[in-house]
C-alpha cells in the first residue's frame, strides 16, 4: 500500500530494543549489535524524513544503561560521535533540526561540542526533528520539568499546558506513536509524559534487523487505526477531543444537569 508523503503521524519515537541479543545470538559480544544497530539509525532517519514526518525521538541511552559494562557504555558514546560526524552533512542538506534530550554531561568533550554545534547549526531548520534520547529518563524529564515550573513560578499552581512547556522539547509534542523492537512489550522509562495518547507498536524484529520496509509498513498500518482519544467518535488530536469535552460539560452546566 502506498503512503503519502506527509504522514499523519506527526511524532514517532523508537524503543531500538535486541541489539545485545542479536549479537549474542550470532556468537558475538553485544557491543557488535550496537554497531549494526547504529546503521539502522542511518536507515530510518532517512525513511522517516522520506514518509513525511514530523518529529522522531530515537531512544539511545537511558539514564539506567549506565550501569552496564563500561566497555558497552564507551561503544554507546562513540557511535553517537561516528553518527555525528558521518551524518552531518546529510543532516544539513535534508534541513533536518537535531537535538538531543537527556544528560550529556558524563560524554567525552569532543561529543558534546559536536552535539551543541550540531544542535546550533540546525535550529532553524524546518525539515523532520530528530531527536535523540541519550542519558535519558522519562521520569527524571518529568522531575525537571516541576522543579524548573517551580523555579520560575514560586507559588503557582502547575497545570498540564505548562507542563508540557517545561519539557525537555516541548516543540515535539504528544508521541503519536511509540514503536519497541525486540520483542519486549515495555516503556522503559521513556517519554511517559508525552506518550498518553500514544499508539503503541511492538515488534519481534531485534533492531539491527529493523528494515525500512518493516518501519513503512508499522508507519502504513498505525495510519490506518482509528484514534478516539478517549471520545467514541474518531478525532484528529487530543485538542478536538478536549474541546468537545468542554462543548459537552458547557451544554450540560446551561440546562443546569451539572456532570457527576
Ligand atoms: C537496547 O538494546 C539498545 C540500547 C541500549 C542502545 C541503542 C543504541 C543504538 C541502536 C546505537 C546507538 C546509535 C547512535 C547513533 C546513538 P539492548 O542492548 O538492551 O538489547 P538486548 O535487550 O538484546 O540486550
Amino acid at each position: 500500500m502506498s503512503l503519502e508523503k506527509n504522514s499523519t503521524l506527526n511524532h514517532v519515537s523508537i524503543i531500538m530494543d535486541g541489539n545485545g541479543r542479536w549479537a549474542n545470538e550470532r556468537a558475538h559480544q553485544r557491543v557488535w549489535g550496537h554497531i549494526r544497530g547504529s546503521s539502522v539509525v542511518s536507515d530510518i532517519v532517512e525513511e522517516a524524513d522520506d514518509l513525511g514526518i514530523g518529529a522522531l525521538t530515537l531512544y539511545a541511552f537511558s539514564t539506567e544503561n549506565w550501569s552496564r559494562p563500561l566497555t558497552e557504555v564507551k561503544t554507546l558514546f562513540s557511535l553517537l560521535k561516528k553518527f555525528l560526524k558521518k551524518e552531518k552533512k546529510r543532516i544539513i542538506k535534508n534541513q533536518i533540526r537535531f537535538k538531543v534530550i537527556g544528560d550529556i554531561t558524563g560524554l567525552p568533550e569532543e561529543t558534546k561540542k559536536l552535539v551543541s554545534s550540531l544542535e546550533e547549526e540546525t535550529r532553524t531548520f524546518q525539515g523532520l526533528k530528530l531527536t535523540f534520547a541519550f542519558g535519558y529518563g522519562g521520569r527524571d524529564e518529568i522531575v525537571q520539568a516541576v522543579n524548573r515550573f517551580i523555579k520560575e513560578n514560586p507559588g503557582k499552581e502547575l497545570d498540564m499546558n505548562t507542563l508540557d512547556e517545561c519539557l525537555m522539547a516541548p516543540e515535539l509534542g504528544d508521541v503519536d506513536l511509540l514503536i519497541r523492537t525486540g520483542g519486549d512489550q515495555r516503556i522503559s522509562n521513556f517519554l511517559l509524559w508525552q506518550i498518553a495518547y500514544a499508539e503503541l507498536y511492538f515488534t519481534q524484529t531485534k533492531w539491527p534487523d529493523f528494515k525500512r520496509s518493516e518501519f513503512r509498513n508499522i508507519i502504513n498500518e498505525v495510519t490506518q487505526r482509528e484514534r478516539r482519544f478517549g471520545s467514541v467518535v474518531e478525532t484528529n488530536s487530543l485538542d478536538s477531543s478536549l474541546t468537545l469535552a468542554e462543548k459537552n460539560k458547557q451544554e450540560l452546566k446551561e440546562m443546569q444537569i451539572g456532570t457527576p
